[in-house]
């Protein structure tokens, strides 16, 4: 008889993005002709850039010939990505990284999912609250939790409630724990880490010989030029942080999947003996036995993404969000809500009006204004109360998702 993974029955029932479809699903069965806008889950919805579809066609092309065919590919990733990425991510910020410091993979969820398979699983984690649901489960996953609570909380994760009065960026705690998620600018609450923020996490992982996991998934809705995109932005990052960044959001890469994980060569961990050992090591290690890396093709589309007219057209794209996000703001804003964020990304966090629950607000939203967000509360305890709107959506879906919210729940 095989034995399950019993570690996988502690998990809540569903993830949070398939129950939201779940209902949404339901809902749309029950009332085949209600005018449903999705706001929940952020995904893009504007084509790719035609520098993109330029490159694809063009690598495809390149796979049609003999001399152009490619089979396995580099497992980091081909060199003329790293290339690009290390110049125009990290170079023109002046921040030196290497090209062996980059792993390009399929995705920064599946990068924040696995990269705790490099640490021991009795080391300790600490998780901002309300938190990308990846970081969590993928430790309960490995065991590396004990039960949850009513409220959803872990047994032996540490949570730091991101609240108003902290402006949803806790500091650091003041004793020592060994692994630290932090996503910024952050997923689900849209605040934004500034340098002093950044350095107090920083100066705190390098004091206390912790690790940093640094998401950095939506760095390109940064409309400050003054804040860090990269954690390596930071003096003393490289030997306390992993930065990952993906082409999903900033490129319309959901559906196309490219990404890429950094890892310092002067970041460490250590055996029981005390024995220092490099993480960039483990990570390669573990991505030679377990992936074969992202198709050429993806890669030359990734690439295209930081040409002359890939960065103009990708900012574009951005810059029409981030004006669906600034829509939203200011209308619910208008409207008496309570919002936060939107500025430097695209989520609106918003209190839930009359005091309802998360979930309470998500079923109202949709069965009177037929417009899905997401509750708070699925992202952890310190969200109950308070509900996401993604920006990623037409215009006109945005405008009209504001005017029914505003009619039916507005002051
Ligand atoms: C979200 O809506 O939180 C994201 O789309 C989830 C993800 O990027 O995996």
């Amino acid at each position: 008889m095989a034995r399950i993974n019993e570690h996988y029955r502690k998990l809540q029932a569903g993830y949070l993005f398939p129950e939201i479809s779940r209902r949404v699903a339901a809902f749309g069965s029950a009332n085949p002709n209600a005018p449903i806008i999705r706001l929940g889950i952020g995904d893009v919805t504007l084509p790719l850039a035609p520098a993109v579809v330029e490159a694809l066609h063009a690598a495809v092309d390149e796979m049609a010939s003999a001399e152009g065919f490619r089979g396995y590919g580099p497992e980091n990733g081909y060199d003329f990505l790293l290339d690009a990425i290390r110049e125009h991510d990290f170079a023109s910020r002046g921040v030196s990284i290497e090209p062996n410091e980059i792993f390009v993979s399929d995705g920064s969820k599946q990068d924040s999912g696995n990269i705790q398979e490099i640490f021991g699983t009795d080391c300790t984690l600490l998780v901002t609250d309300p938190v990308y649901p990846v970081y969590v489960d993928t430790n309960v996953m490995a065991g590396r939790t004990g039960d949850g609570d009513e409220n959803g909380r872990y047994a032996g994760i540490r949570y730091l409630p991101a609240t108003e009065e902290n402006g949803f960026t806790p500091p650091p705690p003041s004793d020592r724990v060994d692994l630290a998620y932090l996503c910024s600018p952050n997923n689900p609450t849209g605040a934004v880490m500034d340098r002093a923020g950044l350095t107090a996490w920083v100066d705190w992982a390098r004091a206390n010989d912790a690790i940093l996991i640094f998401d950095a998934a939506y760095d390109a809705f940064i409309q400050d030029p003054a804040l860090p995109r990269s954690i390596y932005e930071i003096e003393g990052a490289r030997d306390c942080a992993i930065e990952m960044r993906s082409f999903s959001k900033r490129a319309g890469f959901t559906g196309v999947r490219c990404a890429y994980t950094v890892i310092p060569a002067e970041c460490s961990g250590t055996t029981a003996s005390g024995e220092r050992v490099p993480l960039r090591e483990l990570w390669a290690r573990r991505h030679a036995t377990k992936f074969n890396s992202v198709p050429y093709v993806i890669q030359r589309a990734a690439a295209a993404v930081f040409s002359s007219d890939g960065r103009k057209q990708t900012a574009e794209q951005v810059s029409f969000y981030m004006e669906n996000a600034r829509r939203v703001r200011q209308g619910l804003g208008d409207a008496g809500f309570t919002v936060f964020a939107g500025e430097h990304a695209p989520y609106i966090w918003m209190r839930t009006p009359d005091g309802l629950s998360s979930w309470e607000f998500f079923d109202r939203l949709l069965n009177e204004t037929n417009v899905v967000g997401t509750p708070g509360s699925g992202f952890g305890p310190s969200g109950e109360g308070y509900f996401r709107i993604s920006a990623f959506n037409s215009r006109e879906n945005v405008d009209e998702a504001v005017t029914r919210i505003r009619d039916a729940f507005g002051s």
